[in-house]
């Protein structure tokens, strides 16, 4: 694997390049991550990650502060999984960076308290898009409204980009795996459980979808001391609130926090 450590040592590898897969992430990699390289892996292109921790996305200047490093794991697990190139750019990938303003549906969800987090989001994706210039990108559908927004924005902007939307991967226990489960105790854990818990009993009763039952799972959740953020029934696509299963497919998405730590999760319900 080649490590790039600044944008210029890329740009003068970069024509020699075929067609390439592109992986961004912040780093802290565990097997959510590895099932992108998987993925990506099963197509032709040689495979590029990213690690960079991107502060235009942070709202909160000690989330950004306290931000995982693990640089040398990363780069080891990326090696080991057969990533072809790791490009780690340094601070000056922000400079002079063009602002993307995200479009109304990034206000939704988990915008609403993080005001401002899927511009710094696109901002950066959209620089890495011109440096790297991929033919397909993967993305984890844990963070499914960060999937959407970037499908969207390939679209709206016509960009020659194919998208490709990864499951989540989860422990035995269903939690979802993310960076952020390592700063919760073995009982927040636990806890943390009853997030996908929730989710698959929405889903099994997914023929009696409303209002009522999205309150009772949020009522059960608050009774074990989890603080929701949101629990919701919505389009895929507009996440406008919605219980019309009849007529089409239904996300329902959590956010919440164990602890002092905010966790979220999906579930896709397909049409009746
Ligand atoms: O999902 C993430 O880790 C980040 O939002 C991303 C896509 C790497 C952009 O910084």
């Amino acid at each position: 694997m080649i490590v790039f450590n600044s944008i210029k040592e890329f740009n003068k590898a970069k024509e020699n390049f075929d067609s390439l897969s592109f992986i961004p992430t912040m780093g802290n990699l565990h097997r959510g991550h590895i099932s992108l390289i998987d993925t990506a892996k099963e197509y032709k292109n040689k495979v590029i990650a990213s690690i960079y921790i991107n502060k235009l996305q942070f709202n909160d200047k000690n989330d950004y502060l306290n931000y995982p490093k693990t640089i040398e794991d990363d780069i080891n697990i990326l090696e080991k999984h057969g990533c072809d190139y790791v490009l780690i750019p340094d601070e000056s990938i922000i400079e002079n960076i063009i602002n993307i303003k995200a479009p109304p549906i990034s206000n939704k969800l988990c915008g609403q308290s993080r005001p401002g987090h899927f511009d710094g989001v696109l901002t950066i994706l959209n620089k890495f898009f011109q440096i790297i210039d991929p033919e397909i990108v993967f993305f984890g559908k844990k963070d499914y409204q960060q999937f959407v927004l970037v499908r969207d924005f390939i679209l709206d902007n016509n960009l020659n980009i194919k998208i490709v939307g990864v499951d989540t991967v989860r422990e035995d226990s269903g939690l979802a795996l993310s960076s952020r489960n390592n700063l919760l105790s073995n009982q927040e854990k636990i806890i943390a459980t009853e997030l996908y818990k929730a989710l698959k009993d929405i889903a099994i009763n997914k023929t009696n979808l409303n209002s009522n039952l999205i309150n009772l799972k949020k009522d059960y959740l608050k009774s074990l001391d989890i603080n929701v953020d949101y629990l919701i029934s919505c389009d895929p696509d507009t996440f406008e609130e919605c219980y019309k299963i009849n007529e089409k497919d239904i996300l329902v998405a959590i956010a919440a926090y164990v602890g002092k730590i905010r966790l979220i999760d999906n579930i896709k319900l397909t049409k009746l």
